[in-house]
């Protein structure tokens, strides 16, 4: 396994190369670099690959840029079974053609005696409604590539034998706490809880799989912008979410543990892990601060770019937030009913003024200009960043705007998952699947009665909400969201194999 940096990883086995997640180009509004650099990596070589995992869709592990240039593109993507195809369609984009479209949980042969499993988890909460794990066994050694994903458990990966390797992530990849507006002695102690969580988690799952050899990965970011540049961990505040690897080898009570750096190369077997660095390891982060300025400096050039292109003042903000948003407040009934209040969101100029208050009304199912009423939630950010996600169409805010932490937030009450799952869901599929997610987690999952059927409210196929997209023609339902259609008197789907649907006639009267 060689080492290319964050979640990233390239696994050479006899029978073939898989390159996982590579990521190299700043994310989130130029705020997230990989930490440490890995930018002059020989990634034309790295390229060469025979496979390619992308994990998910966040841009800290898909970088369309850097596949575009950099992967070579008859590589066979090794895709985990997401319910929509944005990943799929996605690498496309970016000129990938050759897919192995794995089922969660199975295991896949491919050739040489290489074999492969991806678990997707998919719910509204994981990732940008998706994100999974690699395992991969060769000649009876098995690595996990855990990366971000949070599985309930790991039996499904600890049943196929033990494991070897079990790479994983320990630090923080999150704009908690340190975007809310609250005094900094709450914000330091609310970190230092949220940093002993993280690790808790971490340790949680390497006791469950009880690998042979541990890898720190996926994180901690960087932050290479003078804005948020406080956020790097080397002010040796407790409250810090973004440890990096050496604090993990610190805090792990284990002896296992082993840190790659991009162009670490590490030689697994069944019994051994040798590992070979490109730079002494306690060298490196003792100067991990001049290893940061030096960074900063040749990326300064690539952030001012990168902030020249956010602003597109002919854009009507409000105007624009209504057209995406209201439709989908009119369509929500989870997600609105768990916000359960409005939403502001404060826009500044780059000097920070508040130039427009706009109000996400979700039990109103409005979008206007704010008046003095109470909030739930209040995000303050700059007009251009919302400016440019209209400009680009952006479906996912956590995905683009929160994630950078280019935002700062004040909230009554608890942290409400609704309101990040519905700036997750800004299109109408995605919302579509949320709210039939979460509809579906009710132990009495709803049925409507249609056309004298009698059938569950969800879609088979992506959990729209019959009342709004079912037709009933006859004995046939169709559902508009995507053309699929169901024979009732069955339940069978005659769009695509699977999909069985739950349905009877109605009731008589
Ligand atoms: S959600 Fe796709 S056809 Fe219904």
């Amino acid at each position: 396994m060689t080492g290319t940096g964050h979640a990233s990883m390239r696994i050479d086995t006899p029978a073939g190369s898989i390159l996982c997640d590579p990521w190299v180009n700043p994310a989130y509004f130029a705020s997230w670099f990989p930490f440490p650099d890995n930018s002059q990596l020989d990634w034309e070589a790295l390229g060469d690959c025979d496979y390619l995992y992308v994990s998910h869709l966040h841009r800290d592990h898909f970088d369309a840029e850097h596949l575009k240039r950099f992967v070579n593109k008859r590589a066979t993507v090794l895709l985990p079974e997401y319910p929509t195809s944005q990943l799929e369609d996605e690498l496309r984009d970016v000129g990938f053609t050759r897919f192995l479209k794995t089922l969660s949980d199975e295991v896949h042969e491919l050739d040489g005696g290489l074999k492969v499993m991806i678990q997707a988890l998919v719910s509204p909460t994981d990732g940008p409604i998706g994100d999974s794990s690699l395992w991969v066994e060769y000649d009876g050694v098995r690595l996990l590539n855990q990366n971000d994903a949070r599985p309930a458990d790991l039996s499904r990966f600890a049943e196929l034998g033990h494991v070897h390797a079990h790479l994983l992530q320990f630090s923080g990849a999150i704009w908690y706490p340190m975007v809310y507006e609250l005094p900094e002695a709450a914000k330091t102690a609310f970190g230092k809880q949220k940093r002993d969580r993280q690790f808790d988690r971490t340790f949680r799952y390497i006791d469950d799989l009880k690998a042979s050899w541990v890898f720190p990965i996926a994180g901690p970011p960087c932050f290479l912008d003078e804005e948020l540049w406080r956020f790097n961990d080397i002010f040796g505040e407790e409250g810090n979410i973004f440890p990096d690897q050496s604090e993990f080898v610190k805090e792990y009570p284990g002896s296992n543990g082993v840190v790659l750096l991009p162009g670490s190369v590490a030689t697994l077997t069944a019994d051994s892990c040798e590992t070979a660095h490109p730079t002494d390891l306690e060298a490196f982060f003792a100067n991990k601060e001049s290893h940061l300025k030096a960074y900063r400096e040749r990326q300064r050039a690539v952030i001012e770019r990168e902030k020249a292109s956010w602003a597109h003042p002919e854009i009507d903000v409000l105007a624009g937030m209504k057209a995406q948003i209201e439709p989908l407040l009119d369509e929500s009934v989870y997600l609105a009913k768990g916000v359960g209040g409005p939403v502001r969101f404060d826009l500044t100029d780059p000097g920070g003024e508040v130039v427009e208050s706009i109000l996400v009304d979700f039990p109103g199912k409005e979008v206007r200009h704010a008046a003095d009423e109470k909030v739930r939630y209040r995000f303050k950010t700059q007009r251009r960043l919302i400016e440019h996600l209209l400009y680009v169409g952006e479906g996912d805010w956590v995905n683009s705007l929160f994630l950078s932490c280019r935002f700062s937030a004040a909230r009554i009450g608890q942290y409400n998952e609704f309101v990040y799952a519905f700036f997750k869901c800004l299109s109408e599929e995605r919302l579509q699947y949320a709210e039939g997610w979460y509809e579906s987690q009710r132990p009495d999952a709803e049925d409507i009665v249609m056309g004298g059927w009698k059938f569950q409210r969800r879609c088979a196929h992506l959990k729209a909400d019959l009342t709004r997209f079912g037709i009933v023609d006859g004995g046939t339902l169709t559902c508009q969201l995507h053309g699929w259609k169901w024979d009732l008197a069955s339940g069978r789907c005659l769009t695509s194999v699977g999909h069985e649907i739950r349905s009877e006639p109605a009731p008589q009267r």
